[in-house]
């Protein structure tokens, strides 16, 4: 039964891992809003940003951020390369 919940556990997660819109909705749009809009955390909005992924790598590798980078640091610490990619192209699509 333990494995049986792994490997589901497992494959949720190559599922979501290609999905850019599922990623943001769990990840990103508490902060930065359903449309990447969101200001009141964010100084400005994501949306349509086309180096996001760059982006998320320096605030995990600590290199990239304001005066919040904590907080962003926090959010992408989990998120593996692939994610980070699904979500990225996701949020480069946003108007
Ligand atoms: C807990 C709230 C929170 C979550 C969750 C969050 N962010 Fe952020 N995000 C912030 C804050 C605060 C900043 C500003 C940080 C700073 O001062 O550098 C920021 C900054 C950013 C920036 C840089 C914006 C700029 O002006 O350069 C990008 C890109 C970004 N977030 C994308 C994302 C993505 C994509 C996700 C989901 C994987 C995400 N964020 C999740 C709060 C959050």
């Amino acid at each position: 039964m333990k494995k049986l919940l792994t490997m589901l556990a497992l494959c949720a997660g190559a599922i979501f891992a290609a999905d850019g819109a599922g990623v943001y909705g769990s990840k990103c749009a508490m902060c930065h809003g359903a449309n990447g809009k969101d200001t009141s955390l964010s100084p400005k909005p994501i949306a349509g940003m086309a180096d996001t992924e760059a982006k998320i790598k320096g605030y995990k590798a600590g290199t990239v951020g304001g005066e919040n980078k904590a907080t962003m640091q926090t959010a992408v610490a989990d998120m593996n390369d692939a994610d980070i990619k699904a979500v990225s192209a996701f949020v480069s699509t946003l108007k």
